[in-house]
């Protein structure tokens, strides 16, 4: 039998000209692969076009449109966009298994979340165990899950608010240890792994971030990255944050899905299953974070300094 590796088949990314996606894209490119890349717009996708890309747009409910992206191909990365709604994301899912299944694509790697493990009570993340839930059920497919830490891109929502009420508020507990990682390292772990097609079956792998961090301490270090060093961490009650969400301009029923992540994150419900070690490990630290991304963002969009 001829090694998957071997073939210069075609890899499918969803998501591509999203945080995570558009790295993979790039880097499978980049080694001389055949990269397909699949989002709602063709604009957004253009960037991969002039280096070798087939863009496809199609919608992640769109079971007719994935199967024709997946046919065919070798490999898949699979991810849910980010929540809508509790019912989007079931049909999303839906959707995805089932284009997987018709393909007859034998490879996937698809973005999860730590706390996946968890069947309901957390939030966004009950979505992501359904689809997970979903795409084991299908035979013969190799499927490595990636549940993701807590995204230290997340904190950039919190900008406006430093820069309105110079203090970070949110619900989470302020001195609660919880992984966090930069969506980079996201995309370089699972580029890898397409690249590689190392593994069979089914299997899951936690990606922990550099190190656990409070809310407390990540307040601490975007104070010092961006001169403000006094910035302080204040916690919110869940009802106080679930206004601040909407006054984001989240509608209601999807401040609350949020507001149940949260709950279920302090009470320890969402919380990582594996060890520490060096595979779980990235390379970001937060500080870095801070330097390549918090701070130019913080800074582009201040108003004053
Ligand atoms: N935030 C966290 O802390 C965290 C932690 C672990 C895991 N996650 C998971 O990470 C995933 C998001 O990954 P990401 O950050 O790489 O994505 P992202 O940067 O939010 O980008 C989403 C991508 O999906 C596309 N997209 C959005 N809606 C779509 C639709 N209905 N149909 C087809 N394409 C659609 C977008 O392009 P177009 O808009 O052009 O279509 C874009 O390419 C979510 O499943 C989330 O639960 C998040």
């Amino acid at each position: 039998m001829v090694s998957p590796v071997a073939l210069n088949g075609m890899y499918v990314i969803l998501g591509a000209s999203g945080n995570t996606g558009s790295i993979i894209a790039d880097f499978l490119l980049s080694k001389g692969k055949n990269v397909r890349v699949v989002g709602r717009d063709a604009r957004r996708l253009q960037r991969f076009v002039p280096k070798g890309g087939e863009a496809l747009t199609g919608d992640m409910s769109d079971a007719v449109a994935l199967t024709k992206a997946f046919r065919g191909a070798l490999a898949a990365y699979l991810l849910l966009p980010p929540i809508t709604s509790r019912e989007d994301q079931e049909r999303q899912s839906d959707a995805i298994a089932k284009a997987v299944k018709e393909s007859g694509l034998r490879y996937a790697v698809y973005l999860s979340s730590y706390g996946a493990h968890v069947p309901e009570g957390t939030g966004p993340v009950t979505g992501l165990h359904s689809s997970e839930q979903k795409l084991n059920a299908i035979g013969g497919l190799n499927l490595l899950h990636l549940r993701a830490a807590y995204y230290m891109e997340n904190n950039l929502a919190a900008i406006s608010m430093i820069q309105g009420m110079g203090i970070f508020g949110h619900a989470l507990l302020p001195d609660l240890k919880l992984p966090m990682m930069a969506t980079r390292d996201v995309g370089d772990y699972a580029a890898q792994r397409l690249l590689d097609l190392n593994f069979s079956g089914k299997q899951t792998r936690e990606l922990l971030g550099e190190r656990d961090l409070s809310m407390a301490e990540a307040t601490a270090i975007i104070g010092r990255g961006i001169g403000k060093p006094d910035l302080r961490y204040v916690q919110f009650p869940y009802d106080r944050m679930q206004q601040v969400l909407e006054q984001m301009g989240m509608p209601p029923t999807k401040a609350a899905v949020y507001i149940e992540m949260f709950k279920a994150i302090n009470t320890g419900v969402l919380a990582a299953q594996e060890p520490r070690s060096q595979e779980n490990t990235t390379p970001t630290s937060f500080e870095k974070f801070v330097q390549e991304v918090f701070a130019p963002a913080y800074h582009g969009k201040a108003v004053t300094d």
